[in-house]
């Protein structure tokens, strides 16, 4: 366990994303404008009240830039527009200009390692062998007998090499073969992609969540990956080896130095990296003198059992880990994985929220889990994730945690008049106009939970100590100066008692704010913030 308390930090006044929370759109499943059941710009621009009321400081937007949607907007045909199917680039700046009038920041998403195969940039480099741009992707001969030319699998099954009859050679794709990978080794793609983040940052956005940034430089000469030797099916064939070559290679670092100092030169703007890996390696995006990822997400509170001592065990590994200086940024949900609700059970979600929310460092909030969404049951006809059509019936599949945002009671929840691109799911706690009106809800907890982050410096700034845990109970210190507050979880659905005591600041439970407590007796899944 980790005694001292860690050290608070001195920049939080200045570093606006050291102060609230980031909150992720997925922009297809948010609001649709124009009933064709995708949502939009103009559709995000319509909720933003919604997002300030939230209290969140910034949003993330996932690709809204023009692609053919194989990999649902992770597949960029330009990096420098906006699909027709999102809006158009006016859009984008009324957007912009709206969020920022809210005081809300807006964070792009940038895909780096890989474009759509219908960018004119990979049009020109499978053209031939000797067309200028043939090195801005990653091309490689067969083995003698044709095979690729390493045993590489990529992240949705299959070998990471396409082989193009055409031109007679292989290009990595690490994820899709409709996602060649860039190369980034190549100065004039640097040159290129730098370019457009340079294109965003002139039109006014606070940053970039980095994606799978880990794949910007594989080592394709060091050869064959490891067989894993703990692989078991369920985790889906990427799984199965160990990918000691494709990815986190030395050169990674170069490219997100340069990313970084580009963002340098531009006052107040973040990156955030999508940073999946070991903690050894998440920590070494920091940069050893702090000067690459501001934000390289960890991710390990999506898969850690959920219990009071594993949860405490991944939190105190990471709070020592961390280099001095290094402000730290969790993640429970997103757009890749399972529901929190559903991954922790619909009972736990008032304790996972409090945990995310009251940490130390920037939280990540997926659009929904504010709401308790759950995974919503898509039948097989209705299926849109590649990933669960390439690898089907092993749970991998995203559409589960990307059904529709359920506003109000109307068609559609209010998503759309048209036909929705998956199905609407309601939470269990329903859509927001409900949780709006019911003091108890899910959604009104986690306004308050925002709330209080913003108010009360021990927990945006202060540092952490790990108080207990026990029994099923986890209890944490945050502290700033004489400031101090107790966050205490019951992670078992039975009562706990707790050997603290003090004023009830906050309750995932009814009639518990304000008492005065000698002891605590936590009420089964119930999450307690209390000032000792
Ligand atoms: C990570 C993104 O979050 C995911 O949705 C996408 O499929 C892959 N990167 C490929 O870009
Ligand atoms: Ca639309």
């Amino acid at each position: 366990m980790t005694q001292s308390l860690t050290r608070p930090d001195a920049d939080i006044a200045t570093d606006w994303w050291k102060r609230g929370v980031i909150y992720q759109i997925y922009p297809r499943s948010f609001q649709d404008s124009n009933d064709d059941g995708i949502g939009d710009l103009r559709g995000i621009e319509t909720r933003l009240d919604y997002l300030q009321a939230l209290g969140v400081a910034a949003i993330w937007i996932s690709p809204f830039f023009p692609s053919p949607m194989a990999d649902f907007g992770y597949d960029v045909s330009d990096y420098c527009g906006v699909d027709p199917m999102f809006g158009t680039l006016a859009d984008f700046d009324s957007l912009l200009s709206a969020a920022h009038a809210r005081g809300l920041k807006v964070i792009l998403d940038f895909v780096p390692c890989h474009s759509s195969d219908q960018h004119p940039w990979f049009v020109e480099s499978r053209s031939s062998r000797d067309n200028p741009k043939r090195d801005w992707y990653i091309w490689r001969d067969a083995k003698p007998d044709g095979s690729p030319p390493t045993n590489w699998i990529g992240e949705f099954g299959g070998s990471a090499w396409t082989w193009d009859a055409a031109s007679g050679q292989y290009y990595l794709s690490v994820f899709l073969s409709e996602q060649p990978a860039l190369n980034w080794r190549n100065p004039e793609l640097r040159a290129a992609m730098l370019g457009a983040m340079r294109f965003w940052l002139d039109r006014g956005v606070d940053g970039f969540r980095v994606d799978a940034i880990i794949y910007a430089a594989p080592d394709v000469e060091g050869g064959d990956h490891p067989p894993n030797p703990d692989w078991i099916e369920a985790m889906g064939p990427a799984r199965s080896h160990l990918q000691t070559r494709m990815s986190h290679q030395p050169g990674v670092y170069d490219v997100v130095r340069e990313m970084r100092r580009l963002i340098d030169s531009y006052p107040n703007r973040v990156l955030i990296g999508e940073t999946a890996g070991t903690l050894d390696q998440v920590i070494r995006y920091y940069g050893e003198d702090l000067d690459l990822f501001h934000l390289p997400f960890y991710f390990s509170l999506l898969t850690t059992p959920w219990n009071a001592k594993a949860i405490a065990g991944v939190i105190d590994g990471y709070e020592s880990a961390l280099p001095e200086g290094a402000w730290p940024t969790l993640v429970l949900g997103n757009h890749d994985i399972s529901r929190i609700a559903s991954r922790v059970g619909v009972g736990q979600a008032r304790v996972a929220a409090t945990l995310l929310l009251t940490l130390r460092g920037t939280p990540t909030l997926y659009q929904g889990d504010e709401l308790g969404m759950d995974n919503a049951i898509i039948p097989p006809e209705a299926v849109q994730d590649p990933w669960e059509r390439r690898v089907p019936g092993l749970g991998l599949g995203r559409d589960p945690a990307r059904t529709p945002m359920p506003w109000q009671p109307a068609a559609n929840a209010g998503f759309t008049s048209g036909a929705p691109w998956l199905p609407v799911h309601l939470p269990p706690e329903g859509d927001v106009a409900a949780q709006s009106a019911d003091p108890g809800s899910m959604l009104n907890f986690v306004r308050e939970l925002i709330a209080l982050r913003g108010r009360e410096s021990a927990l945006s700034d202060g540092g952490y100590r790990d108080v207990l845990c026990e029994n099923d109970v986890y209890v944490f210190e945050r502290r700033a100066g004489s400031a101090c507050l107790l966050v205490c979880l019951n992670f078992s659905a039975a009562p706990r008692f707790v050997p603290v005591g003090g004023k009830v600041l906050l309750s995932s439970h009814a009639g518990r704010a304000g008492t005065r407590l000698q002891t605590l007796t936590l009420q089964p899944n119930e999450a307690i913030i209390l000032v000792p």
